[in-house]
């Protein structure tokens, strides 16, 4: 069985729908563990609920880099993922970690990378930024993780039509649901041919 670790800093509501695929068998592998950016989101919840086993390592906790780094690198080699997904993860993942998992860490983002992505545009300003350009389609990306932010190849993308009386709320929701079945896939697809 392939193990799976999650990083998630929000709701978690892209967790939930990786929970949920492998509870229904679109996803075989373990979810071996969480970590949390920090205490009392919903992610945490989500995992007590589904009796995965979870970890905050908060950056702020640590007097560097380094430190940080060790902490992510300890509880990773605990958990041992074949595949480390960032579902709502909003910080930046330090190089190290990014070199040790190669080809082995992605990233769900709420938008058609290249398009509004990198520094600034993460959760509602990314459908704040659509509907300020007036175009008439956004989506969502899978893509890998290299060290810069929002940039490594993207692996599957799915678009969703931007509507006259969007507002970021609803464009974001209409996003979302689409989040919930593009990233289990991916993660599936890559688990199997890997
Ligand atoms: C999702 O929309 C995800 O694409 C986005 O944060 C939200 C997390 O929601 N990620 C980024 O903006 C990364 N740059 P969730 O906690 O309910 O899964």
């Amino acid at each position: 069985m392939k193990n799976i670790v999650v990083f998630a800093s929000g709701s978690g509501s892209n967790f939930q729908a990786i929970i949920n695929a492998v509870e229904d068998g679109r996803i075989h592998a373990d979810i071996t563990g969480l970590i949390a950016s920090k205490p009392d989101i919903g992610a945490i919840k989500k995992a007590e609920a589904a009796k995965i086993p979870y970890q905050i390592i908060r950056r702020p906790d640590f007097d560097n880099e380094s430190q940080f780094t060790e902490a992510l690198l300890t509880t990773l080699s605990k958990w041992n993922p074949d595949l480390i997904v960032l579902a709502g993860y909003m910080v930046r993942l330090p190089e190290e970690i990014i070199r040790k998992y190669p080809k082995r860490i992605i990233n769900i983002h709420p938008s058609l990378l290249p398009k509004y992505g990198g520094k600034g545009y993460y959760g509602l300003k990314v459908h704040q930024a659509v509907l300020e350009s007036g175009d008439h389609e956004t989506g969502c990306s899978v893509h890998y993780v290299n060290e810069i932010y929002d940039d490594g190849p993207v692996i599957k993308q799915t678009k969703v039509p931007v509507l006259p009386d969007d507002t970021p709320h609803s464009l974001s929701e209409r996003v979302l649901k689409e989040e919930h079945k593009l990233l289990p896939a991916v993660i599936n697809k890559l688990l199997t041919q890997n």
